[in-house]
């Protein structure tokens, strides 16, 4: 393929993990997000742009930093990934969507595509800030849960409260096709 490069943010390694295998797949570069000078790099000459980053509150971390550096034209390049341990649902895709591409293009009008990976947690390396966030997602999870969604909410609380792993390298194939695709 023509020029592609991905731009990540993790925190904890799953994010990482991802770009890097896109990246072996793609042939090119990753790069955090973190270490980009972007007076230096030119995103006019990939065909591609993947930015890919961890999920916090149904938001992509940093995108909105990152998207700062897009046009109609770039955006038209772009596949964003977000890697979190909610499972796939439509109300899920809506939510991240909406906080990230949907922010900056709400027609999606140039067609930039979001693939949300399966990530990682580990409630035992949480402190913080994000642990307070997590105790508080935690509470809206419980007290919100209807009849019918109690199956969905057990499920995320065993997550919540015993951590899970679903990282594997086949999560990124249908994100890679379509990068192929783009160039
Ligand atoms: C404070 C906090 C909030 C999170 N919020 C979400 C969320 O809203 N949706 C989701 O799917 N995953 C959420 N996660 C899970 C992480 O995004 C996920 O485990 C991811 O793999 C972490 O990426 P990293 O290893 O690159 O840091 C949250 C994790 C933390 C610590």
């Amino acid at each position: 393929m023509e020029k592609a490069i991905v731009i990540y943010t993790s925190k904890r390694g799953s994010t990482k993990q991802y770009a890097e295998w896109i990246a072996e797949d793609l042939g090119c570069e990753a790069v955090a997000f973190s270490d980009v000078d972007f007076k230096a790099l030119n995103l006019y000459e990939y065909d591609c742009i993947v930015y890919g980053g961890w999920i916090r509150g149904s938001g992509i971390v940093d995108f909105d930093k990152f998207a700062k550096h897009l046009d109609a034209d770039l955006m038209k390049r772009l596949i964003v990934f977000g890697v979190g341990f909610a499972d796939e649902t439509a109300d899920n895709y809506a939510q991240v969507w909406g906080y990230s591409i949907g922010k900056i293009d709400p027609k999606n009008e140039n067609g930039a595509v979001l693939y949300i990976l399966g990530g990682r947690y580990d409630p035992e390396v949480v402190t913080g800030l994000d642990r307070l966030l997590m105790k508080i997602m935690r509470k809206v999870l419980v007290s919100g849960s209807t009849k019918d969604a109690r199956a969905g909410v057990n499920k995320m609380r065993d997550r919540i409260d015993n951590g899970v792993d679903m990282v594997e390298r086949g999560n990124i194939a249908a994100l890679v096709r379509d990068a192929k695709k783009r160039s």
